[in-house]
């Protein structure tokens, strides 16, 4: 296949590890991902800490929002037992010990996951993070909610940007959001949702194409074929080889 879209591990790589967490990430690494996606929320003390779901309940056992728990709860926490036993006492993780952990050695993208319909102080964490590491080749910003990625656009311009949306958006919205008040680097659209209009449509708006959640070596030959930037899955290993042998 001539055009290879770089692949980005889903929660690190999350068939392999426990998602979310340290071992998922440096398995990532391991398998040779271009780059890592993950969710990031706030912390009761104002911390970024690497989960997706608002509750902990699905990964930890324990209960509650991670809103009410402290970054250092949230870390003696066992995300990886529900996974697999042989991961028992993985903790949440810190963004910034995502960030040590991968230094250089792959592009990172990082979706923000908020309750605040207005975008969240995720955003401010964030956009001092990436100012403080200057990340601003590394990472690139995405999210569902288009008021969390207008507020980081009007924190720091220098960010990268890339709007999510799938299916529960009315298609006459699913790329309404590239008026100018965005102006989103990437589009992130579910992968269903991506044909030669969307290609042409974000090629007209000098938008890369990003896509998720794409686990079947067919589809990912089908949405490289269209020629999308990259390809987010929870197998890296498997849709890198299956490209690679199309
Ligand atoms: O970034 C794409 C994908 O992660 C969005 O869906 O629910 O897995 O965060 P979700
Ligand atoms: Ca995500």
């Amino acid at each position: 296949m001539a055009h290879l879209p770089l692949i980005f591990a889903h929660r690190g790589a999350s068939a392999a590890a426990p998602e979310n967490t340290l071992p998922a990430f440096a398995r990532a690494l391991e398998l040779g991902s271009d780059g890592i996606e993950l969710d990031v929320q706030c912390s009761k003390d104002g911390r970024l800490v690497v989960i997706h779901d608002f509750e902990v309940d699905k990964t930890t056992g324990a209960h509650g929002r991670v809103r009410e728990f402290t970054a250092a709860e949230l870390a003696r926490m066992d995300a990886g037992s529900h996974f697999n036993p042989a991961f028992a006492g993985t903790g949440i993780p810190l963004l910034d010990d995502v960030l040590d952990l991968v230094g250089d050695r792959c592009l990172i993208n990082v979706e923000i996951k908020s309750l605040d319909p207005m975008g969240g102080d995720e955003v401010d964490l964030l956009a001092a993070l990436i100012r403080q590491r200057n990340l601003y080749d590394q990472v690139i910003v995405s999210s569902f909610n288009p008021i969390s990625l207008i507020k980081m656009r009007w924190s720091d311009a220098r960010v990268r940007l890339g709007l999510l949306y799938g299916r529960e958006l009315p298609p006459y919205l699913q790329q309404a959001w590239l008026s100018p008040i965005i102006r989103p680097e990437a589009l992130h659209p579910h992968f269903s949702l991506v044909n030669e209009g969307t290609m042409e449509h974000a090629r007209a708006h000098g938008c890369a194409v990003n896509v998720w959640t794409v686990n079947d070596v067919a589809e990912a030959r089908r949405l490289a074929a269209l020629g999308v930037d990259s390809i987010i899955t929870d197998v890296p290993d498997q849709i890198r080889a299956g490209l690679r042998a199309a």
